[in-house]
């Protein structure tokens, strides 16, 4: 029997990645088999139908750990006593765009959700940005919720992350499982640093495994030219692949980070955008990717990683492009 209660909200429900992460979390693989959940599913009114019918399956699936679920278009009510908010809601990209073309559209959604967050959630609330683009609308969010610790609004690049782990394991015909310490870092976007200096395979450093099967030369071009590409465009592939953009994963990668965030990181590091702390030289504030570790329920930055001139190039190219963002949103009087 489940030995406690959480509220999880939902925004853009009703849509494909809200259908596609519903379930999963009902079934108790957001919070464990310990904890009862109560879903709370915001639409806007356009995709209440979508919503409720969502809500129809739920009852049909008979969760054990279900207890209640609410429909609702009011963000406020959505988000009151929220110990976990998945903010989902917002357009997603066509073929032919960058995410930051959705800045406009998107960003205005994140200002009245941020307030609602900060007027009524939980204390210990922890909020994931899935809407794209996901880094600068976690920042607006947090922007109109001065009450709520900034640490708590995060942003998804668990789905990068993931990706850069499924090329490498292609890559070395090593399964997952042995895989470690790859970095997500910036913006999630196609700007972003997937990065495996510190990365083992099998305990073994991944440049050097590539370099064993490629050559020197030919593996810092596959790093350069084939690796990091294909996982920083990977939503773009995907988009011109499936004729629209990625759900199933994007659902899985969001039940991971907040599974981690909640249960802490047990097979060394992952990546997650988090408000920087300054660390590496990422102006304070800014919600970045990294690569972390859950402690105590807290996201930490792993310290002390020697990054080379390359590395920095691209972090810092990454890094100028979320600042341009936030000042476009600033400018558009998102930030209050
Ligand atoms: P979708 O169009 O299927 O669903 C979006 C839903 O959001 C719709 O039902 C819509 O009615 C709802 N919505 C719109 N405005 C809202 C608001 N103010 N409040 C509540 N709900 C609102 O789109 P999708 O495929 O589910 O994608 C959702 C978002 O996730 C897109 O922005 C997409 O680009 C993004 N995404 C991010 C990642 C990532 O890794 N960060 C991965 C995949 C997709
Ligand atoms: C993704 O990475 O798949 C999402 O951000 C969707 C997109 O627009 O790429």
């Amino acid at each position: 029997m489940a030995n406690s209660l959480a509220t999880v909200t939902i925004t853009g429900a009703g849509g494909q990645i809200g259908y596609a992460l519903l379930f999963r979390i009902a079934s108790g693989q957001l919070l464990g088999p310990d904890t009862a959940v109560r879903l709370r599913l915001l639409e806007i009114p356009q995709g209440l139908r979508s919503a409720e019918g969502a809500a129809l399956e739920l009852q049909d699936s008979a969760f054990p750990l279900l207890q209640s679920v609410d429909v609702t278009d009011d963000a406020a009510g959505a988000f009151d006593g929220a110990n976990v908010g998945l903010l989902v809601g917002s357009r997603p990209r066509g073929p032919g765009m960058e995410r930051g073309d959705l800045l406009a559209a998107n960003g205005a959604i994140f200002a009245p959700q941020g307030a609602a967050i900060n007027a009524g959630a939980a204390d210990d609330i922890r909020i994931v940005v899935v809407g794209n683009p996901a880094n600068t609308n976690a920042f607006i969010a947090s922007a109109h919720a001065p009450d709520v610790p900034r640490e708590r609004f995060t942003a998804l690049t668990r789905l990068d992350h993931n990706r850069a782990l499924g090329q490498l394991s292609e890559a070395l015909h090593a399964p997952v499982s042995q895989l470690r310490d790859v970095s997500i870092w910036g913006n999630h976007s196609a700007t972003q640093f997937p990065d495996i200096a510190h990365a083992t395979a099998g305990g073994r450093p991944v440049v050097e495994l590539l370099e064993e099967q490629l050559g020197a030369d030919a593996a810092r071009e596959w790093i350069r030219d084939v690796f990091i590409p294909r996982v920083a465009r990977r939503g773009a592939e995907i988009i011109e692949v499936r004729g629209s953009s990625s759900v199933a994963s994007a659902a899985s990668a969001t039940i991971d980070h907040v599974r981690d965030w909640v249960s802490g990181t047990t097979h060394g590091w992952t990546s997650a955008a988090l408000p920087s702390d300054g660390s590496y030289g990422v102006p304070d504030g800014l919600v970045s990717s990294f690569p972390v570790q859950s402690i105590d329920g807290q996201w930490r930055i792993v310290q002390g990683l020697e990054l080379g001139a390359f590395a920095r190039e691209r972090i810092d190219a990454s890094v100028a492009e979320l600042i341009e963002e936030r000042e476009a949103v600033k400018a558009l009087g998102l930030l209050g």
